[in-house]
């Protein structure tokens, strides 16, 4: 029997999760297929039930899962700069740092009807596919960090560090990925600043020794998030730091129109992965059937590839979003006047019924 521990957040979070199980109960019972899941609580929620935002025992049935399906954490209830408070995002880390997932896949697919729901030019975005590769457990996000006061009054910082080792698996990673799409892969830092990504694009090097036939270019992440809206097209894999990696992969999801419709896999060596949508909790819009599920949706879709190796499931939830948005389906992030709005879960009814459709096709 193969696992998963699901964890809906806060937000928009519970929601969203919703319809995915809706459809994740759908092919356990079509596809007779072992699978058991079990809700936890994470973020602000796990605030609210027990003080802390992830309780060690969540943490531990995670470990012992095959897969973790998040939501979404946060709100502007458990918004606090208060030392020593706990914060919902606190949570976030902890679980990614604690089962090991360094390597955070975030794709970025422009879905042709949606060409006109993003603010860049057609003839710009026709043709995108891009992967960001984020290293999720080390760097600023994890160093020391601390606040003090000398006699120039208060000050703080963060610290930025990465271990060789650390740069070395994200990069084989990274090689790898691009072996299996276009063979070519940006790496992205600073190093015409930071000590650290002088380390980083030395380490890529190295390692770039071990997979010649891929192409190698560096870029400045300055530089890359300027070229990433002047012309995305020049980028297949982008493979980079924990930070840099969470600002431009935002601006790569709004490149797709949307960052409701981008899914994530965070993993590690073996197959166990947490899967997330890029999007965060938007309180501002629990609640009210305005939340896109699909990036949710195409969670559980690389959910059930990567971690559950179930790709004929996971092509059917990813084909039937296709043609659910190519119907002119929108929730209110993604609509205009041309298409008919739907609620959350209205579009996640509308891409089980694509689902049951194809799968009697099988
Ligand atoms: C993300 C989010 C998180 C991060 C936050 C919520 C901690 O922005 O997954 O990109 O910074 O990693
Ligand atoms: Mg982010």
């Amino acid at each position: 029997m193969k696992k998963i521990m699901v964890m809906p957040g806060d937000g928009i979070g519970p929601e969203i999760v919703n319809e995915t199980i809706k459809i994740l109960d759908y092919m356990i019972s079509k596809y007779n297929l072992e699978i058991g899941y079990e809700y936890g609580d994470i973020g602000g929620i796990a605030i609210d039930k027990y003080g802390i935002p992830v309780k060690d025992e969540t943490i531990e049935k995670c470990k012992n899962s095959n897969a973790v399906l998040l939501g979404a954490v946060g709100g502007p209830k458990w918004d606090t700069t208060l030392p020593g408070k706990p914060r919902p995002e606190d949570a976030l880390l902890k679980v990614r740092k604690e089962l090991g997932l360094f390597a955070n896949l975030r794709p970025v697919k422009i879905y042709k009807p949606l060409v006109s729901s993003s603010t860049l030019k057609e003839e710009v975005l026709t043709g995108v596919n891009i992967l960001v590769l984020r290293e999720l457990t080390g760097g600023i996000y994890f160093g020391e960090r601390k606040r003090l006061s000398d006699e120039k009054g208060e000050y703080a910082y963060d610290t930025e560090k990465y271990y060789t080792y650390e740069i070395e698996r994200i990069a084989r990673l990274g090689f790898k990925t691009a072996r299996m799409r276009s063979k070519k892969i940006t790496s992205v830092d600073k190093a015409n600043i930071l000590e650290s990504s002088r380390l980083w694009r030395e380490v890529v090097n190295k390692i770039h020794k071990e997979y010649d036939d891929i192409e190698l270019n560096h870029m400045y992440v300055d530089n890359t998030s300027m070229q990433l809206i002047r012309n995305p097209k020049q980028f297949d894999v982008i493979l980079t730091s924990n930070m840099f990696g969470d600002i431009l992969s935002d601006e790569t999801a709004m490149i797709s129109g949307s960052i409701g419709l981008l899914p994530s896999a965070s993993l590690r060596e073996d197959s166990l992965g947490m899967y997330e949508p890029i999007h965060g909790s938007a309180p501002d819009i629990q609640g009210q059937g305005k939340a896109n599920p699909i990036a949710q949706i195409l969670s559980l879709a690389m959910l059930l590839r990567y971690s559950l190796d179930l790709g004929l499931q996971a092509d059917f939830i990813e084909k039937a979003v296709d043609v659910v948005l190519e119907k002119g389906y929108r929730t209110a992030d993604i609509y205009d006047s041309k298409n008919k709005l739907v609620s959350t879960s209205e579009m996640g009814n509308l891409i089980l019924d694509e689902i049951k459709t194809l799968c009697l096709d099988d």
